[in-house]
């Protein structure tokens, strides 16, 4: 592939591969020494048009132990400001002849449109309520390492499914790992016809849970919520909140995950979310980097190979 845009255009066997060289680059990053050279004399733009902690951290970290040059734009500081499209920002970054650009926006299909005018690697970083394809890589290698396998789990997914890029970037993830997912809200937060692509959906969260390995809980997505149904915090906690209690029915063994950033006391628990016995959401971070390192080095890879042919 020339671009990481989506999970949709990933075979089951490229995603393991993925995750296989990004369960190397996790010892490499245990180690005191953790650089290698996989993206030596190459330059990474980072382009966060919307907020972001762990990404952005994350690809920068994994971008500069792999030798990349990497610049981070600060998007609030740009022209943008002064009513530049993203397009003509896009063009500008790209005469200056970046190898990666990493892109997040607001808007879904802008990493796509934006791939579609620049000759480098276009990572997407989240678009939208579209798709953050490193997310669900980083969740499946969280899983697989926690698990031990990544296919014939049943995985719930819990909360605001609507609105939820990571959502959908897990569903066709674990679809295609041929995983059985159940997805638990209120329908006010669950899209239409969701059912259409073979999941189970419920609305009782005890009832969702039942027996289920993985439990992945969601973030409210109030930015995305365009004046809609926005549930009490309260009510919301009390019906669709994750603590020990609906934790209970799921298997003695399930672990408890989170993509972050979390609110505690509206959709997790705080104290669950600490506990390392069944929280595996600090894991989520660290695999986040060594996921960004095998996804940026794959794809550097398949530049170095392009240019070559094309001398
Ligand atoms: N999970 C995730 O995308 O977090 P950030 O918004 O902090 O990058």
């Amino acid at each position: 592939h020339r671009h990481l845009l989506g999970i949709e255009a990933l075979r089951p066997d490229e995603i393991t591969v993925l995750l296989d060289l990004a369960d190397s680059y996790a010892a490499l990053n245990r180690q005191p020494d953790k650089h290698a050279d996989a993206l030596a004399g190459l330059t990474q733009i980072n382009m966060f048009f919307e907020n972001s902690t762990r990404t952005q951290a994350s690809f920068e970290i994994a971008g500069k132990r792999l030798g990349a040059d990497v610049m981070n734009m600060a998007m609030q500081a740009s022209s943008v400001k002064k009513g530049e499209t993203l397009i003509d920002t896009a063009l500008t970054l790209n005469a200056m002849h970046p190898d990666l650009l990493v892109v997040r926006h607001p808007h879904s299909g802008a990493v796509d449109l934006l791939a579609q005018k620049v000759n480098c690697a276009v990572l997407n970083a989240g678009d939208g309520r579209h798709e953050h394809p490193t997310q669900a890589l980083l969740d499946a290698l969280t899983i697989r390492r926690a698990r031990g396998r990544l296919h014939r789990l049943s995985v719930a997914i819990c909360g605001d499914i609507a609105h939820s890029r990571v959502a959908r970037s897990n569903i066709m993830l674990l679809g295609k790992m041929e995983n059985r997912i159940r997805l638990i809200g209120p329908p006010t937060l669950m899209p239409a016809g969701i059912s259409e692509f073979g999941v189970e959906v419920f609305e009782d969260m005890k009832e969702g849970l039942k027996d289920v390995d993985v439990v992945m809980m969601l973030r409210l997505q109030k930015e995305r919520m365009d004046g809609g149904f926005i549930p009490s915090e309260r009510e919301y906690y009390h019906r669709y909140g994750l603590d020990e209690e609906k934790l209970a029915f799921a298997k003695p063994d399930a672990i408890v995950m989170h993509p972050g950033p979390m609110n505690r006391g509206v959709e997790i628990d705080g104290t669950l979310a600490d506990d390392i016995n069944r929280s595996v959401i600090q894991d989520q971070v660290e695999m986040g980097v060594a996921v960004r390192m095998a996804a940026m080095d794959l794809l550097a890879r398949n530049l170095r190979l392009t240019r070559t042919e094309a001398v």
